[in-house]
């Protein structure tokens, strides 16, 4: 780590510490949902660590996901199915104390909320206290509306997930388009009547979008469900153009970082063999 060698330590201390400055107010869950009556789109990515988080939440989005997709993204996995609860709260507790702005919403992993309202509990109850999360998300709709319910009464906000379920990845037979409008009328209809804040459409045709966003009173937000949604949700790498393998239709990269990335860490090592850095201005007297 970098460091100035010649900073030290005040040889005298208070006798009463500082007091922690206030911290600006995050987007609470209400204000979250009140953005669909107010007509204000919402944008939301995810994030994993401490300093792309403080970056997504100062460049100023609305909503930040912990989301189990860091099963691919950070730990070069397969899919979610492998994360743990221990694993997402380490990445939740990062991503937490970086965030002033945005609401900041945690994935349940798999299977945390399949095995009972208490254990569901437990878990969410864990994500919250060890985090700074101000809610959960899980995939599923009239499946988890009991879960969904309960978690609600405990006062954990919950965002639910419908249409394709990463999770459910081998039941499904692949990462598909889901297109059964009854079942997702009805996901999306029992979530909202549950108690859900919010709810992710994942790889939706943007008609049926459209229509679920018009009728439910709590916002969508889309990842491949089309522009009628009231919001987007982005996986940050992909966004970047950090992602190494497949890009999904969906996803308008901004940037390029991982050809910028590959740029500086060849210079890098050209400067170091041929002698060029370090230069006299990067050591000391
Ligand atoms: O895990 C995740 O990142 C997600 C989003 C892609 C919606 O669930």
């Amino acid at each position: 780590m970098g460091g100035d060698a010649t900073a030290h330590t005040p040889l005298t201390r208070s006798a009463h510490p500082p007091l922690p400055m206030p911290r600006p107010q995050r987007i609470t869950v209400p204000e979250f949902t009140a953005f669909k009556k107010g007509g204000r789109k919402i944008s939301m990515l995810t994030a994993y660590d401490f300093p792309t988080a403080r970056l997504v939440d100062e460049a100023g989005v609305e909503g930040i996901l912990v989301g189990d997709s860091l099963g691919m993204v950070v730990q070069g996995r397969e899919n979610t199915l492998p994360v743990t609860l221990d694993e997402m709260i380490y990445h939740a507790e990062m991503v937490g104390r970086a965030v002033d702005r945005a609401l900041v919403v945690v994935d349940m992993p798999f299977p945390s909320y399949h095995l009972g309202t208490h254990k569901a509990i437990e878990a969410a109850g864990r994500i919250l206290k060890e985090s700074r999360a101000q809610a959960v998300k899980l995939e599923g709709g009239a499946d988890q509306a009991g879960v969904i319910q309960a978690l609600t009464a405990a006062g954990i906000p919950v965002m639910a997930h419908c249409g394709l379920g990463p999770q459910s990845v081998h039941q499904l037979g692949g990462y598909r388009v889901q297109r059964n409008r009854d079942q997702l009328m009805n996901d999306a209809h029992a979530a909202a009547d549950a108690g859900a804040f919010a709810m992710v459409l994942e790889c939706v045709p943007s008609s049926l979008a459209e229509e679920i966003t018009a009728a439910v009173t709590i916002p969508t937000i889309g990842i491949g469900a089309g522009p009628a949604c009231d919001g987007q949700v982005l996986v940050v790498n992909d966004l970047l153009g950090l992602t190494t393998g497949h890009v999904p239709r969906f996803v308008k990269p901004q940037a390029d970082l991982k050809s910028e990335i590959t740029r500086a860490v060849k210079a890098f090592g050209e400067e170091v063999r041929s002698g060029e850095f370090p230069g006299d201005e990067h050591g000391y007297a």
